[in-house]
């Protein structure tokens, strides 16, 4: 994008805010809702994804997608950001050594960034079974077969996988597997970013010491 391009800034920081200041905003989850309808009706693909960033056992980063699937609404105050994963994969041991995880959304089209970071929380089992059972049932099949993270031999062991898991549920309830769950990103920092002529941004950050303190807002330079 050029330093002065300016037919698509309407798609940044004024027009998705309908003309309000969202650095006016007091509390950052009413604000993140706002910003992820806009999002929701302007993303072409999944605007409710997300980078998850966890650290492993010697400290080094890993980072990789991941689809939210619910963000608990404002009020709720130790509540968060919910993403649903095999507990044995490389995101699951390391948020299991390490309960604390960063997240980003990057909404290109709105060119609007959310960084959010804090401890991490298994859901409740109720919560997973019944975000399990709403999901279409190839995908429930998938959570069986499929041993995220570890070496495949080949696309046919997948798919070896994938039919005996099948055969084994021909008909019926397909029960959650005890490896696969999800993890709430409980935040106690929220980056709103959002795009403005000659790279001079709006930021705003809300800090807490833990979840269900206080937020405290700041501006920060670009
Ligand atoms: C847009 C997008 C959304 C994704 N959503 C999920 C998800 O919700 N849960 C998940 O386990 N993997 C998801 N993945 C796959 C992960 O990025 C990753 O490949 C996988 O979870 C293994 O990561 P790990 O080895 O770090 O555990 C998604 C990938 C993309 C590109």
């Amino acid at each position: 994008m050029s330093e002065h391009g300016t037919e698509n800034r309407k798609a940044g920081g004024e027009a998705a805010t309908h003309g309000e200041d969202f650095t006016a905003a007091a509390e950052p989850f009413i604000l993140f809702e706002t910003w992820f309808a806009d999002a929701s009706a302007r993303e072409i693909n999944d605007p409710n994804g997300m980078a998850l960033a966890t650290v492993d056992a010697s400290g080094m980063p890993n980072v990789r997608m991941v689809l939210m699937k619910g963000v608990d609404k404002p009020g709720r105050h130790d509540r968060g950001f919910v993403f649903y994963t095999n507990l044995q994969s490389a995101k699951g041991s390391e948020l299991e050594g390490q309960p604390k995880a960063a997240l980003l959304f990057h909404w290109k089209s709105l060119r609007r960034q959310v960084r959010v970071r804090g401890p991490v929380q298994p859901v409740t089992p109720e919560e997973a079974d019944e975000y399990f059972a709403s999901r279409p049932r190839g995908s429930q099949i998938g959570a069986w077969a499929s041993e995220q993270s570890r070496p495949l031999e080949s696309r046919f062991a997948l798919e070896k996988a994938v039919a005996v898991v099948t055969a084994r549920h021909p008909l019926g309830h397909i029960p959650r597997p005890p490896h696969w769950s999800g993890f709430r990103i409980v935040p106690v920092e929220m980056e709103f970013w959002a795009d403005r002529p000659f790279r001079l941004h709006d930021r705003v950050q809300f800090r807490r010491a833990e979840p269900g303190g206080p937020w405290h807002k700041h501006r920060l330079y670009p």
